[in-house]
């Protein structure tokens, strides 16, 4: 059964360490997290996959990777100091603070509508540069990586002799001050992005915009994200950034979320050239740009085909790393029986479950939003039996679910069954799997069979894909725990393999085994993994 809650994937993240939330030995801090050994795999295998089909596969593209940090004049010209602003109002019943269009007219802390009047809130980081802390020796924290492009487009322009249309495509890191960081990567206030700012020729603008949805469209299916769980939104023009004049935001349908923006695909005009030229009024500019007196140059383009200098309009596909980690993680995420559970095992769970639900219904201490939320995740759980058995787990980490006396039974009865006929498996596409493959000795005291293994294991990560070796269990439980973490390929040595050289593979999909020569191991990976 696919993820029905994020806290699903969330608890499996945090579990298996993909995710950790930043300084948590100090408390943390809202809405910053960690990527852990695993985490940090997928993320690569993510990013190397955006990279090497929009530079690598592409004639027209260019990478970049430009500083953080900027004269402070790059975000007065890109509007950003003016506009970059979220709507704030505070509560005035217990002082906390929202972002206006996201708690229609109501505090969610306390539930009064004594609001103050929404006001701008700048979310740009500030950080002091230099030893002197005065007015002008600050800058900002980029909030996004788009301007190192535009500051750039001279440069890069007179060092590749690129001719209209090319792009610039850059991963990095953003920072926005949000308002209220929430739902794990999915609003965080520091984050990956990755970009692309491709000029055209005026004129040529809504083809190449069309062009590129497409395009992302097709990445995105590429790594597990299918179309039909994307939906295209054609952002209404009054909620359009001050920069674009038409904007696709991606929908993604993000469980417990609903749909929810993946990626932004701008038309920003000439905006931002525009904006970041001198001699704006000789320019024959399109967009109302910012007035100038600060630039030292012009970015534009010498068209030779009419003779004239323009200033190139650009697409942008813009995607955070963490919203499509998340989305990834959400579309392998697979609880899948593997041997049916007696009827007599999945009613004993199903009568634990319901006098939890019960006890929950019966407890006054619980708030009524914690009982209201336990009573419908533990009764669409209840409905869905035996297939959602393993969700109970997530139900007995939701708040709340600690003051129930009868959730150590309902734990008692479950996880056993959990245990025994399911499996949690992340169907990732092969190519961004945090591991691609596990090696296992039949017999962990067994030196010939653990030596042949490691060896394995040594020659495999050679190669370049990512190998683990382990021997911490017996062989079906080590299966489990790479399905977990969507290992597509597991390799056991046995006897035989000391005998003829072969060794077991098993698919983590199918889990089909068959015998291949331990000399193949790495074509027949390659081949399946692609
Ligand atoms: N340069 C264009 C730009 O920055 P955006 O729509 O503000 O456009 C682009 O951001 C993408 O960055 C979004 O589609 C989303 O994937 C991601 N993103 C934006 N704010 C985020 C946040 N606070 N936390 C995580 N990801 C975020």
């Amino acid at each position: 059964m696919p993820a029905t809650t994020l806290e699903q994937v969330v608890a499996l993240a945090k579990r298996r360490g993909f995710v950790f939330p930043s300084s948590e030995i100090y408390g943390g801090l809202q809405g910053v997290f960690d990527y852990g050994p695993l985490g940090v795999e997928l993320k690569n295998n993510i990013q190397s996959d955006w990279w090497r089909t929009n530079v690598y596969e592409r004639d027209d593209m260019e990478g970049l990777d430009a500083a953080i940090l900027m004269n402070r004049l790059v975000w007065k010209y890109s509007g950003h100091e003016e506009t970059f602003n979220d709507p704030l109002v505070d509560c005035r019943n217990c002082k906390s603070r929202w972002r206006a269009d996201h708690i229609k007219g109501k505090c969610p802390n306390c539930g009064s509508t004594d609001l103050t009047e929404p006001r701008p809130f700048n979310m740009m980081f500030k950080t002091q540069v230099g030893p002197v802390a005065d007015s002008d020796s600050f800058a900002y924290l980029r909030p996004e990586t788009a301007q190192g492009i535009f500051a750039n487009f001279a440069n890069v322009l007179a060092t590749t002799s690129r001719k209209l249309p090319f792009g610039v495509a850059q991963i990095g890191k953003g920072f926005r001050n949000e308002i209220n960081p929430r739902n794990f990567l999915f609003r965080v206030r520091e984050f990956d992005m990755m970009e692309i700012e491709y000029f055209v020729m005026p004129g040529t603008d809504e083809q190449w915009h069309e062009h590129w949805l497409e395009a992302r469209l097709s990445w995105w299916a590429g790594i597990g994200v299918p179309r039909d769980q994307i939906q295209v939104y054609d952002v209404f023009k009054a909620d359009l950034a001050h920069y674009s004049k038409r904007t696709y935001d991606l929908m993604y349908n993000y469980p417990t979320l609903g749909y929810q923006e993946i990626e932004g695909i701008a038309n920003r005009t000439d905006f931002d050239l525009g904006s970041h030229s001198r001699d704006q009024d000789k320019l024959g500019l399109t967009a109302k740009v910012i007035p100038n007196p600060d630039s030292l140059a012009r970015l534009t383009y010498f068209d030779q085909a009419s003779n004239r200098h323009v200033v190139p309009f650009v697409v942008e596909p813009s995607a955070g790393v963490g919203r499509c980690f998340l989305a990834v993680m959400s579309e392998a995420y697979d609880e899948q029986i593997v041997k049916a559970p007696p009827a007599e095992k999945v009613e004993a769970v199903a009568q634990a479950l319901q006098a939890f639900l019960k006890s929950v219904g019966r407890n006054e201490k619980l708030a009524a939003e914690t009982r209201d939320a336990l009573l419908e995740r533990g009764e669409a759980i209840a409905a869905a039996l035996p297939e959602a058995l393993p969700q109970i787990e997530t139900l007995l980490a939701m708040p709340g679910a600690d003051q129930i006396e009868v959730g150590k039974k309902l734990r008692g009865q479950a996880q056993p069954v959990a245990d025994e006929h399911f499996r949690t498996v992340l169907r990732f596409v092969p190519k961004i799997a945090p591991v691609k493959a596990a090696v296992f000795p039949l017999k962990r005291n067994h030196e010939g069979l653990v030596g042949t293994a490691k060896g394995i294991r040594k020659a495999l990560q050679k190669t370049g894909m990512r190998t683990v070796y382990d021997d911490t269990g017996a062989i079906g439980r080590l299966y489990r725990r790479q399905d977990e973490i969507g290992t597509p390929f597991c390799i056991t040595v046995d006897f035989q393999s000391l005998e003829d050289g072969t060794v077991t593979v098993r698919d983590r999909d199918s889990m089909a085994q068959e015998r291949v020569a331990s000399g193949e191991l790495e074509s027949y990976l390659r081949e399946k993994i692609g």
